[in-house]
């Protein structure tokens, strides 16, 4: 979910709206605003997305005070009763929420008996707590804190009092939440992407930290002792026209074409004024000095760390286990006597992963965050960053997080083996300047790849992508891409497994998509592919031009063996983009999905 708020001396409205649109990567099942004007609050919600939302407020609704919420559901179905903000039976306090109350079924039992609750949602108990705690002679902070120090969970509010109309309420733990300061205004944001348009001046609100914001001030107070912190703005730099998609028809399409770029920015952020790669020593040390290093993500993430296992095992000699965040928390295997953790996340606020960091913190391990966005709760958290410099990902599907992501791990490889000592074969440097060329001649022949994907996914329910190697760890991405999109059931498999059982699912048509950019394999996925071409599947060979044979179906540039994921993937990008287009499917936010999951 994401949460937005304005004070000042504009109409909140289409603030508040714009705000949203930019949040909705967060979630856009149902949304709503709450507008404050001549102390009466008048809240409009809708199921559906921002743009249904702005038909629904009305032409003339003003306030220069208000709040507003885009929802991914957890608690309740997604619908206008269960969408925020919500208000309490009084009608005193209205408030949006990110997050989830983990013991609201508690608070209900022990303190609203009576209260006919409006929905299904743990936030409602919050805000029914105020109105429940609201006794005579206590000030809005007093409750506000009182109902804070009952909650167990996480949390990211904007509250509104109709009593004290010239002032927004906030609290914050475990869930984004910054303060956007201008020269007349004061804002909430989830993400400074919001507002980037009112203002480039932020507050970072730490965890147990609630507070006032009134057009001209902000006021921050620590949850424990109630004093007030002093805390001055940083600078956000985001470009605003960064998160604006331009000619583009979709998101995704802007930030596939944004690849090659990206991939030469992060080689110059990363080089010194000699062109050799840098990365802090200490960071260095702490991954030398480990036994082992685990990497621990989700998702998109998850499959590019499982590349970066193989670059820093084969360039950096360090053993490495890749694991999926959500399992690994729970179900902790016999860790190695001096583990160190990568933590792998393109918004650095999924919470499936901080919750394992927050746990190997405390067992006394080094973590590292590897991110997108500066100042995320995965990268303040962790004892050292990588950043990403991919520039903002909009687009729900994760296209050039994942490329670089892969980019930034073969630079650490890199660096960590030439601090041992470990002969490099090549200069990385120059090696991901042929990668960002090979991209871009795919990107180049997207159209052919159009044509070819009609032939594909026209009609079929299911596709497989094969592999093996890093062939296989592409092939998973590619299939979680199309799924993701275009609602295709699609497998990413390693090429000889499939023969052990999943081939019983090969009917005439089933397109099989075949990665092959790996000389030591090739023979054996070239002979998994007629396996299943003798059962009726429709393959499709996509190949480097070294190991290219005629009647391979795409053909992509050579580069060095271990960065072909970075342009093989390129190709299954496209492929789901235009399987997505053709069903007539929402490319940038497909059903279900949000792209930063703040709830395990
Ligand atoms: C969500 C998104 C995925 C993403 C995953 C991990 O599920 O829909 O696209 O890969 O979270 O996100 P992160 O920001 O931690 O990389």
């Amino acid at each position: 979910c994401g949460i937005v708020g304005y004070i000042g001396k504009l109409n909140a409205k289409n603030i508040l709206l714009d705000g949203l649109e930019k949040l909705e990567y967060r979630g856009y099942d149902s949304a709503g605003i709450a507008l404050v004007a001549d102390q009466t609050v008048i809240t409009t919600k809708t199921k559906g997305r921002i743009a249904d939302l702005r038909q629904a407020v009305a032409n003339d609704a003003t306030g220069t005070c208000g709040i507003g919420h885009t929802r991914w559901a957890t608690h309740g179905v997604p619908n206008e009763e269960n969408a925020h903000p919500h208000q309490s039976q009084s009608g005193r306090f209205t408030i949006v929420h990110n997050g989830v109350i983990d013991n609201y079924r508690q608070l209900e039992e022990q303190y609203l008996n009576g209260v006919t609750l409006q929905s299904d949602t743990d936030t409602e108990i919050v805000v029914q707590l105020m109105d429940k705690f609201a006794e005579k002679g206590l000030s809005t902070e007093q409750i506000f804190r009182n109902v804070l120090d009952v909650l167990d969970g996480s949390f990211a509010f904007g509250l509104i009092d109709s009593e004290r109309p010239g002032e927004l309420f906030f609290a914050k733990n475990k869930s984004p939440l910054l303060i956007g300061v201008a020269a007349e205004s004061n804002m909430l944001a989830s993400d400074a992407m919001a507002v980037i348009k009112e203002t480039d001046q932020f507050v970072e609100i730490n965890d147990g930290e609630y507070g006032i914001l009134t057009a001209e001030r902000y006021q921050l107070f620590s949850g424990t002792t109630n004093e007030a912190i002093e805390r001055a703005p940083f600078t956000a730099s985001i470009d605003a026209d960064d998160v604006e998609k331009g000619m583009y028809p979709h998101y995704m399409m802007k930030e596939i074409d944004e690849q090659p770029g990206v991939i030469r920015r992060i080689v110059q952020k990363y080089q010194d004024e000699t062109g050799a790669f840098t990365i802090a020593e200490d960071l260095q040390a702490a991954v030398i000095n480990a036994d082992r290093l685990y990497i621990v993500a989700c998702g998109t993430s998850y499959h590019a760390g499982l590349i970066g296992r193989k670059l820093i095992e084969e360039k950096a000699g360090i053993p490495v286990e890749v694991v999926v965040a959500s399992e690994f928390g729970y179900d902790m295997p016999l860790l190695s006597e001096k583990p160190a953790f990568l933590f792998i996340s393109q918004s650095g606020e999924t919470a499936d992963s901080r919750q394992v960091l927050v746990k190997v913190k405390a067992l006394g391990h080094a973590a590292i965050t590897l991110t997108n966005v500066p100042g995320s709760t995965l990268s303040r958290e962790a004892d050292y960053t990588l950043l990403l410099h991919a520039g903002p990902e909009i687009a729900v599907a994760s296209t050039k997080a994942y490329t670089a992501q892969v980019a930034v791990l073969s630079i650490l490889a890199e660096t960590l083996g030439k601090a041992q000592d470990i002969v490099q074969v090549h200069d990385m440097a120059h090696e991901l300047g042929i990668v960002a060329n090979a991209m871009q001649t795919i990107i180049d022949e997207k159209e052919q790849i159009q044509q070819m994907v009609l032939d594909y996914v026209a009609t079929t329910r299911n596709a497989f992508f094969l592999g093996r190697g890093v062939d296989y760890f592409v092939s998973l991405e590619a299939a979680l891409k199309l799924k993701e999109i275009s609602y295709i059931q699609a497998e990413g498999f390693s090429s000889g497994e499939l023969k052990h059982g999943t081939i019983a699912l090969i009917e005439d048509n089933t397109p099989v998509i075949a990665l092959v950019t790996q000389p030591h394999t090739q023979l054996q996925i070239r002979s998994n592919c007629s396996e299943v071409q003798s059962r009726g599947a429709k393959v499709a060979i996509v190949v480097t031009e070294e190991l290219a044979q005629t009647g391979d179906t795409f053909v992509i540039p050579n580069t060095a063996l271990e960065l072909t994921p970075l342009v093989s993937v390129v190709f299954t990008q496209l492929f789901a983009y235009y399987a997505a287009l053709s069903r007539g499917c929402d490319v940038d936010k497909p059903r279900n999905l949000a792209k930063s999951v703040t709830v395990e």
